[in-house]
Parts: structure tokens; sequence; C-alpha cells
């Protein structure tokens, strides 16, 4: 086990005790001998686990808690109480402990906590600063995944860059279709040319022919000069023709003339143009309905389509969550040279839970927002938009959540009860609840008896 844990406890033998074996398990151990200490150790360095005595000489365990959620909210927090005070253990989990320990201590069940601590720390927050490290090595292009979706995104990205393929990218709104597209770029053999994004949709439909494939002199009415066209502009480098569902029945043959012959034909020319680019294309419309609407061709589709990337929207991939959320931080803080530092356990959880609707985009507006209004180093609950999609019980978000806390607890108590050879009693003591709740559990989260 791995870890940095501070104890805060005043009385020497306990706390002596409690460092050995937690040393003993692999944990790297500071100690402090009162409130005071713990808070100058808490001020000065990060740590995984707290474990703070409540009574103690200099400032109390509900004062170290308050200074940790200060200054380090991603550090957990378990309390030592002992039993006549476990009203206020309670309020020490109101107040955002992740646990409390009753004195005197047992050492199973202080093992055990601590584990299932560090465990579910490593689970839902992720270790945000070696991701950084991680992040900074593989990826020139900016992209982050880690999901098995994305990773066979990346593994196709890889694969097709090499090739002078078309390449058609599909997914909704916002899931990162046009980074999709730089990426293929980036990596391949015209890294060093230019890549010429061309939104379809934005340009009006009489400019589009001549913005893409240029005009002669004089072609139509107030052509006074030549134009090259973007796809000459692109010359030797890669074209991205986003939302090309979008382009006009009109210019679709000729689209297909230039993938077909590598030619473009000007408008007023009456010979055609080689060029060499690459096309890459995108688009969140379901391509093969408009086919059968007919507001598609059916032959630019599959010669658009030799190779399709289809971007998994953001809500089928939540493990990327906590990875974007670094990576989209760290790019606010260098383009507004702000100085976030993260999100608290509890914004991630809510983070983690969200639907999503805009995919990428709207979890990178989510959180600049954020940076923008919050008002400490790391982003809380309270800076997320009010609202159902981050409210914490209600909704769809916190129907999610649940979810994830129920098949959490279930993996969980599963895993105790084999640990206990699925004696019920033995796995009730290790879990630290009775008989009768672990059977009322076990009932609710369908786990067999037998
Ligand atoms: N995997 C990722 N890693 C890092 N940033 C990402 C990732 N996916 C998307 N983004 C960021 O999210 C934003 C939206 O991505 P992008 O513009 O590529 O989406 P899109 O699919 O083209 O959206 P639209 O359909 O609205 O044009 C961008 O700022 C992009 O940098
Ligand atoms: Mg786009």
């Amino acid at each position: 086990m791995t870890g940095t844990i501070l104890v805060a406890e005043d009385e020497t033998i306990p706390r002596r005790n409690i460092c050995r074996v937690l040393h003993e398990e692999g944990y790297r151990v500071h100690e402090a001998t009162d409130g005071r200490a713990a808070l100058v150790a808490i001020d000065e360095r990060d740590f995984d686990l707290v474990l703070t005595d409540l009574r103690m000489p200099g400032a109390d365990g509900l004062a170290v808690l308050q200074r940790v959620r200060e200054v380090a909210p991603q550090t957990f927090v378990a309390i030592m109480t002992a039993h006549a005070s476990v009203d206020t253990a309670v309020a020490a989990l109101q107040l955002g402990a992740q646990d409390y320990l009753l004195k005197p201590i047992v050492f199973d069940d202080l093992l055990r906590k601590v584990h299932l601590l560090m465990e579910h720390k490593s689970l839902a927050w992720e270790n945000q600063m070696l991701r950084r490290e991680v992040n900074r090595h593989i990826d020139p292009s900016g992209m982050v995944g880690e999901s098995p979706a994305m990773r066979a995104v990346l593994r196709l990205i890889s694969k097709v860059a090499a090739a002078a393929s078309t390449v058609l990218i599909t997914g909704e709104s916002g899931v990162g279709k046009e980074l999709v597209a730089r990426a293929i770029h980036a990596e391949s053999p015209r890294q060093d040319k230019v890549f010429l994004p061309v939104n379809c949709s934005a340009i009006p439909d009489t400019l589009l022919e001549s913005q893409l494939f240029g005009h002669t002199k004089g072609a139509f009415t107030g052509a006074l000069n030549a134009q090259d066209g973007l796809f000459r502009k692109a010359r030797g480098g890669t074209i991205f023709l986003d939302e090309i569902g979008e382009l006009p029945l009109t210019l679709q043959p000729k689209l297909l003339r230039v993938i077909e012959r590598k030619e473009v034909l000007p408008l007023g020319a009456t010979s055609p143009i080689q060029v060499d680019v690459r096309i890459l294309a995108a688009s969140n419309r379901d391509l093969e309905k408009e086919i059968e609407a007919g507001r598609f061709r059916e032959d630019l589709f599959y010669r658009l389509n030799v190779v399709g990337i289809p971007v998994p929207p953001l809500r089928e991939r939540r493990d990327d969550i906590p990875l974007l959320v670094e990576h989209l931080i760290q790019r606010h803080n260098l383009e507004m040279k702000t100085n976030c530092r993260g999100v608290t356990h509890e914004a991630m959880q809510l983070l983690m839970a969200a639907p999503w609707k805009g995919n990428v985009r709207e979890l990178e507006n989510v959180l600049e927002r954020a940076m923008i209004l919050g008002n400490g180093e790391w982003l809380s609950p309270e800076d997320l938009p009010s609202g159902q999609a981050f409210s914490r019980d209600t909704g769809q978000a916190g129907h999610e959540l649940k979810a994830a806390l129920r098949s959490y607890e279930k993996s969980h108590i599963e895993s105790v009860l084999r640990e206990a050879g699925r004696d019920r009693v033995r796995a009730a003591k290790l879990l630290g609840i009775s008989r009768s709740s672990l059977y009322r559990k076990m009932e609710q989260l369908g786990i067999a008896f037998d």
C-alpha cells in the first residue's frame, strides 16, 4: 500500500502504535503531537489522509478538518474519537470528514478503513499530479482519454495518420471531432504543412463554391481578381471539412471530383488544376439518414468514409472525466494566467455523474465558468452551475451517483464476504456493522446468501 498519512494524536503511546502499524503496511507516516503541529504539517505538505484525534490541545480535530478542507480539499480526513463523542464524529462527517474511528483503536479496523479510504481515493480522484506528467508525455496533440472507447479512437488515429486516405469523423456536438482531425494531421507525414479547417455551414451557399475551389478573374460579377480557393491554399497539407452534412447537393459532385481525381475546377476556369491535399471530414448529423432523405449523395459518403472514426459521447466514457478535468483546468490556467489547482472530491463526484449533453465542450465551459466565478484554488460544488445536472440528490445526476455508490457498496460487501469465507458473522464484524444490518444490505443489494 502506498500513500502519505498524517497521524495527529496527543497521547504518545496510541500515536506511536498507530504510526507503527501504518508504517508496517507500507504507508509513509508523519506524526503530529498536538493540533497546532497538525495545522503546520497540513500547510507544509500534501497528505492523502489525515487521521486526527478529536480532543487535542492547541487545536481540536474539527479545526484540523476545517484547515484541510480549506488548503487541501483533495485530502481525506478520518476523525478518531472515544465512544462518548460519537455525536461529534457524526458532525465531523457532515463537515466533510470521510470516516471516523472509535477509540480505543482496533488495529484491524483501522487498517481496513485506511485501505478502503486509500483505494477509494485513488479510484475516485486519480492522482492529478501524476497524471499531469503522464499527459505531457503521451499526447502531442492535446488529446486525452484512457477509457477503452477513447483508446480505440487513439489507436485508429495512429493507424490512419500514416495513410493518405480520407477519414470521416462522426459524433455528437462537442465530443472532440476537430481535435481528432488535428491529431491525425499532427501524426501524419504532412505535420509540417498547413492544417486548414473549413466549416461548411458557416459559409453562405452562394460563396461556398468559389471559396472552396477558387475562381478566375471576372468569373462572376464582383470577381475582380482570381482566387486560389481553400483546397489550393491547403496544398501539401490537410483540409478539414467540418459539418460536411451541410454541403449543398449542388457542390457534392464537385467535392467528389476533388477526391477521385485530385483536381479542382475553379469557377470560370476551363481546365482543372491538380491539388495534393488530404481530406478529413466531420459531421454531427447521421449521414446515412441524410442519404435516405435525399440530402447527401451516397457515392460521396462512401468516398469520405474510407475510414470512419466515431467519437463516443462523454456520458459513455465517464472514466475520462477526471483526466479531462485536469487537462482542461491546466489549459485554462495557461490561457487565463490563473492558478486553479483542481476540483474537490465532492465536485469531482458531481462532474462524474452529470449527463453532459454538450459533451467535452460543455465540461470545458462549466470549468471555465467555475474558474472565473469561484473563489478558491480548488473548485467546489458551489462553483458549479446550479440546476438539475449538478444537484446532489435530485435528477439524473443524483440517480447516477447513487447507482455508482450502490455498486461500490455491493462490490465492497461481496469482497469482504469472500475474505471472511462467506462467514456472515465475521463479515459483519469486519464491516463494522451489525449482523442484521448486513442481512438487510445483502437483501437490498441483491447479494446471494449462500
Ligand atoms: N479528448 C479530449 N482531450 C482534450 N480536450 C478535448 C477532448 N475532446 C474534446 N476536447 C476539447 O473540447 C472542445 C470541443 O472539441 P471539438 O471542437 O473538437 O469538438 P467537435 O466534436 O468538433 O464539436 P462540434 O460538433 O460542436 O464542432 C475543444 O476545446 C477541445 O479541445
Ligand atoms: Mg467541431
